[in-house]
This record gives C-alpha cells, structure tokens and sequence, in this order.
C-alpha cells in the first residue's frame, strides 16, 4: 500500500447495506489527526439502509445503488468513486458480492470486515455456526478483498470469548464492540 506523504489523506469510500455502526465508527476516526484517510462517499446497494443517516449528520456524499442490474450499476459505482477520486474502499457490511472485474479495477486498494476468525466461517451466520460448534472463541478480521469470498490476506484479528451463556445476539454485540476497535486498528496498520 503506498505510503503517506506530508498530510496528503486517502480518499475513501465506505460501502454499507445495512445499521452502519462501522461506517459512524470510521467516519469518527477519519476525522482524527492521526487518521491516514477522509471518508469521501458512502455507496450503498440499498435505500433501506439505515446507515445511510450517517451520509446526512456528517455531510457526506451518499449513491445508492439499485441493484436489478447490476452489472449495470457496478460501471456507474465506478464512475462515482472516479469522480470523487476515491483511491481506498472499505466495505462495513456490504452485503453484497463485487464482480472480478471491479475488485480487479481496486487491486489492492479494498477492505473488509468480517464477524469470525477467518479462515472459519466464511460466508453468512458467523456467530450461530461458532455457538453450534460449541466453539471457545469468536471474533472479526479485516482483511483485503479479492474475488474469493472472504480469502483475501488478512490484516488484523481480534478475538472475544465465547461463554456458555451467549447466544447470537449477546455474541454478535461483543463481536462487535471488537470490530470497532479492529478496523480504525487496521487501517492504521496498512498505510503506516
Ligand atoms: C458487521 O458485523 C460486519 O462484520 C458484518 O455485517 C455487520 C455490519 O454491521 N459483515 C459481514 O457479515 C460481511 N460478510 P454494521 O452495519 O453495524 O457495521
């Protein structure tokens, strides 16, 4: 990943589908010093999103996408990012799978999160499939996206436990009480 320059920041785009807790959580930190990137453009697949509140409260550009044809669409998300100069993408709940080809356009360039200690449980129902398997531990990683599902390498991990008395829902909060933590964490990682 390049370097940084001076205060030269990384324009980024953050893609959501849904509540948007990472993305409030990244807009937060970019507007700190130490941040290494500004938050430039939320995409989202969808206007249900109820992420997309935080586009209004901190003035940031918003395009929602109808996903019908989406092959279509992913060529006007392009000329979106290009616009806004967007060099760095952060996907926080983007629930939806990007074609070769524009993975391949950001080569490098776009980060995920994701609700288990990958390699397991790639996919959907991380935190049930860990439960059911009556695993110790749980967790999330970042990791950059290639056009494997959830197999590109890995940027950083953070582990919680998993107590006898947790079910999804009491998993899926402490799960993500680390990603907030892990993915301002990640980013700092990659471009320092
Ligand atoms: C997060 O738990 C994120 O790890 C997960 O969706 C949630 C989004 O929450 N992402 C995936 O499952 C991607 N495969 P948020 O909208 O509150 O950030």
């Amino acid at each position: 990943m390049e370097k940084l320059t001076g205060l030269k920041k990384i324009k980024t785009a953050v893609f959501i589908s849904g509540t948007g807790s990472n993305l409030k959580n990244i807009i937060k930190f970019s507007k700190l010093k130490k941040s290494p990137i500004t938050i430039n453009l939320i995409v989202s697949n969808t206007n249900l999103a109820k992420g997309l509140q935080y586009a209004d409260q901190f003035k940031i550009k918003k395009k929602i996408f109808n996903l019908k044809n989406y092959n279509e669409n992913e060529k006007n998300i392009l000329t979106s990012l290009k616009k806004e100069k967007i060099k760095f993408i952060c996907l926080a709940g983007y629930m939806k799978i990007l074609s070769k080809k524009f993975i391949k356009k950001f080569d490098g360039k776009i980060i995920n999160i994701h609700p288990s200690l990958l390699p397991k449980y790639k996919g959907l129902n991380t935190h049930s499939r860990a439960i059911k398997n009556k695993d110790k531990l749980a967790g999330c990683t970042v990791h950059y996206v290639t056009p494997k599902l959830d197999s590109g390498k890995i940027i950083l991990q953070n582990k919680v436990k998993i107590l006898a008395r947790d079910d999804h829902t009491s998993l899926k909060k402490k799960v993500l009480k680390q990603e907030h933590k892990l993915y301002p964490a990640a980013i700092m990682k990659i471009f320092n």
